[in-house]
């Protein structure tokens, strides 16, 4: 089949990976730069191996493009587009409405066009398919469906493979379609009864992570008035044989997705007039967290932080990736910047940031680490400074969470 997939970033990239291996797929992208990197098959997304985009590419399987002409004769379109917060912190549909411009003037046949960004209930009924109706140029009666993305970037035990991936068309066919595009490389598909429930179930998934983060967030810091330590406990709870998930306190949550999802059923279940009180107090728990651990900080250097040289160790917002989209580091920094310290931050993986690059570890009195990749050496963090604080729980005989 002949696939345009509509944004080539963390998601759009890693079904072009996984789709090139059979379809012939055209990935388009309105960043050149992108697109110029990956024709030289440099992939920019950990879990998609340059070899295997290569591979593609010389079998001819795999193309990416800025131009919406390239799109003309896909059967099959899969919107991959960013879905964040505007200032208001409220759903920004501006990515999703381009997508749909650019595929309805660029479609020349009649497709499936499946929608794999994450969003609210009633986005593929009442957004993408009227805005793709907009602005076709004649009448093609494209067929429509959704099918939420789970990768979840650096894992290799599940993948798109093995994980389960639920879908549902607004019709029959655009559902039966689904299925036999995605059984070309999954393993396990799930139907689901309509649009809004498939995307309702994405939101859900990660609205439960982020409200038990915010959970486990609090008790690190119950555990720490009461003097007992938070992962001990976590790990007598975890012998439960059922009824328990243990999740790990943090400096908090980030990437595109367990930040920003929650706010988008937040925001449609105001729309109908029900409060999503967990969904808004777990945001602001997590939020918090920065200023929790810098204030735990200064109690253990004489209440202040003032010239003093401090090191944030990690700041994507997860191990082994180079993510740094909403990390809570960038929120640690601005405290201790607030407390009038010199911060520097160190990450191997993410390289450059925010204009400036990676800082040889070491070299502060006071190092807080927020994340750990697996290249870094734990001994060697450990000792990077004269008083550590770990805020991931895997340093052994340093302050922290
Ligand atoms: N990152 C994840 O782990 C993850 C997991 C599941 C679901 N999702 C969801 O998938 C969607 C995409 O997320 P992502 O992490 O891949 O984003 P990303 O920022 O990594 O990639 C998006 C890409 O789309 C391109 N783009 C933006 N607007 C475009 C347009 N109009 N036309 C063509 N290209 C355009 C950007 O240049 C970028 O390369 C979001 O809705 C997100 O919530 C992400």
């Amino acid at each position: 089949m002949k696939v345009a997939i509509i944004g080539q970033g963390y998601v759009g990239l890693t079904i072009a990976a996984f789709a090139s291996k059979t379809h012939q797929v055209i990935g388009f992208d309105n960043n050149p730069e992108n697109v110029t990197r990956l024709n030289k098959g440099i992939s920019h997304i950990e879990g998609v191996e340059s070899a295997d985009l290569i591979a593609s590419i010389k079998a001819g399987l795999y193309k990416a493009t800025t131009k919406p002409s390239d799109l003309s004769d896909a059967e099959i379109v899969v919107i991959a587009v960013p879905t964040p917060l505007n200032s208001d912190r409220k759903p920004d549909l501006s990515f999703i409405e381009s997508a749909c411009k650019t595929i309805g003037l660029a479609l020349k046949r009649q497709a499936l066009i499946i929608n794999e960004s994450t969003s609210f209930p009633g986005t593929l009924r009442d957004h993408i398919k009227p805005l793709v109706e907009k602005y076709s140029e004649k009448k093609l009666e494209h067929l429509y469906a959704i099918s939420p993305e789970r990768v979840d970037p650096g894992r290799t035990d599940w993948n798109q493979k093995n994980t389960p991936r639920l879908f549902a068309g607004l019709t029959k066919e655009a559902s039966d379609r689904t299925c036999e595009f995605y059984s070309t490389f999954c393993d396990n598909l799930v139907e689901v009864s309509s649009p809004e429930v498939a995307e309702a179930a994405k939101l859900f998934e990660n609205t439960f992570r982020q409200v038990n983060i915010a959970l486990v967030n609090e008790f690190a810091e119950i555990a720490h008035a009461l003097g007992i330590s938070v992962h001990e406990t976590l790990n007598a709870a975890n012998t439960k044989p059922y009824g328990f998930m243990k999740f790990n306190p943090s400096a908090g949550v980030g990437g595109h997705c367990i930040p920003v999802d929650p706010s988008y059923l937040a925001y449609m279940a105001a729309q109908k007039g029900v409060p999503a009180t967990f969904i808004e107090r777990a945001n602001e728990v997590n939020l918090e967290m920065p200023k929790y651990i810098v204030e735990r900080v200064l109690a253990d250097n004489g209440g202040s932080l003032n010239g003093k040289k401090v090191q944030v160790v990690g700041v994507a917002y997860k191990p082994n990736v180079a993510d740094v989209r909403e990390t809570p580091a960038e929120l640690v920094i601005a405290e201790l910047e607030k407390q009038g310290a010199y911060v520097t931050w160190h990450d191997p993986v993410v390289g450059s940031w925010r204009g400036s690059d990676s800082s040889n570890l070491g070299g502060a009195e006071i190092a807080i680490v927020v994340t750990l990749h697996d290249v870094m050496d734990i001994a060697l963090v450990a000792a990077s400074a004269a008083y550590v604080f770990d805020t991931t729980g895997k340093l052994s005989g340093t302050k922290g969470l």
